[in-house]
């Protein structure tokens, strides 16, 4: 899967624009109204519990002490989704089984699980254990572009078959009663344009929102993501419509709300890359600015997702896989020090590194090597300028 983007559109912030609030679906409020996308192989239940708390803000100046568990009430991101769980996979599986693929934590709500499938019974069916798990919402896939899923009419397969899609929508609304979404593509490719009429047929059968991701099949992840087709879709409906694709600052947040008038944003690639995005969004929310993280920021937030992984892994933790933390870790390093100065090195020293534990030190070995590299010039230069400081010029100490 591309994990970076064409050329990207460098927006600039546009004049009082913020991202919303919050945004209803159905019974669920979500606020801010912000969305992490589902993405398979990277928003299990750790990285998603990291990210809403990489993403707490708040004005108030005691935020720092907020140690107690995040909800979406502090954190900048307002909810979250699984990735893509497929619907036979699922009416299959014995009830253990389940749980593995199912699982999240409390402090995850409000929560959707997406699901992939054709089968309109199926799909039913795995919408009701959804339900019955204790996700918030249930949200159907229609933009996978994978030829495994495509090749079974899954994903954005079905984008060609509309009526099915209209039986599909009717069999799972029938079968719950949590808020039911769609996250569809713009279509197969540009002769199938298919976003609006979808987006009506969404409504229509008594879903409570859709999100689109402005490309097509065809695009994968190539190209720009339009966003003029989510303003249509804006426009068709009055269900609340969630803009996706190529959103990777508080700029692009705040252009595509401008642009697109969609009542919340979704935001994948960023996340793992930068994942201190919603947090940026929402302190520009709050304050018309945002921080930028510094390398120990980097340090802390890279050593909580391996600690949280490594937690995670531990054989008493619940309904947890025998979870191959030092691979999750390797795969996050591959996008995540793209953002840091001498990433290339990091990358390799934990690839190179053979359990968790050495993963853990090559970190913490990267960091402070960079933290003394960066001192030195300061230290030198602080040296040329003020040789001998007379004894009433010493700098106070300041503890803490
Ligand atoms: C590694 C990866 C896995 C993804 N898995 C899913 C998925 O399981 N379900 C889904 O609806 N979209 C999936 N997507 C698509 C994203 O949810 C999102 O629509 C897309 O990346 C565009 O948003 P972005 O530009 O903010 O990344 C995936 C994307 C990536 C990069």
């Amino acid at each position: 899967m591309k994990k970076s983007w064409d050329n990207p559109i460098e927006h600039a912030m546009p004049d009082g624009v913020r991202v919303p609030a919050s945004v209803r679906i159905g019974t669920v409020v979500v606020a801010p109204a912000t969305v992490l996308a589902p993405m398979a192989g990277v928003t299990d239940t750790v990285f998603r519990r990291f990210i809403r708390n990489a993403s707490v803000f708040s004005a108030s100046p005691d935020h720092a002490s907020i140690k107690d568990r995040v909800t979406n009430q502090a954190s900048g991101c307002g909810l979250i989704m699984t990735e893509f769980t497929s619907a036979d996979g699922l009416a299959r599986m014995r009830e253990s089984k389940r749980k593995r693929y199912l699982t999240f934590y409390d402090d995850e709500h409000p929560i959707a699980a997406q699901l992939f499938g054709s089968n309109p019974a199926t799909l039913a069916d795995a919408a009701r254990i959804v339900e019955e798990t204790g996700f918030d919402l249930v949200d159907l896939n229609l933009g996978c572009p994978a030829k495994r899923v495509v090749s079974c009419n899954g994903g954005s397969g079905l984008l060609r078959d509309l009526p099915l899609i209209e039986t599909i929508f009717r069999a799972v609304r029938a079968a719950v009663t949590i808020p039911f979404t769609v996250k569809f593509r713009l279509g197969w490719n540009d002769n199938h344009i298919v976003c609006v009429p979808l987006a009506k047929l969404a409504e229509d059968c008594g879903l409570n929102a859709v999100s689109l991701h402005a490309r097509t099949r065809e695009q994968g992840y190539t190209g720009q993501a339009r966003w003029h087709h989510i303003a249509e879709v804006r426009d068709a409906v009055t269900i609340p419509v969630i803009g996706n694709g190529d959103v990777r600052t508080p700029e692009d947040a705040c252009a595509l709300i401008a642009k697109t008038r969609c009542d919340a944003i979704m935001v994948g690639r960023a996340a793992p890359a930068n994942p201190w995005i919603f947090r940026q969004i929402a302190q520009y929310t709050a304050t018309g600015r945002y921080d930028l993280p510094t390398e120990a920021d980097r340090h802390r937030m890279i050593r909580t997702y391996f600690e949280m992984l490594l937690a995670e892994a531990s054989p008493d933790a619940p309904g947890s896989p025998a979870a191959d933390a030092a691979g999750k870790m390797k795969q996050f390093a591959s996008w995540f020090t793209h953002g840091v100065r001498g990433g290339a090195a990091l990358r390799k020293s934990i690839y190179e590194a053979r359990s968790g534990g050495a993963i853990l030190e090559a970190v913490d070995s990267f960091f402070s090597r960079e933290a003394t590299e960066a001192a030195e010039p300061e230290q030198q230069r602080a040296a040329e300028q003020n040789p001998e400081p007379a004894p009433d010029q010493q700098p106070l100490l300041v503890e803490g």
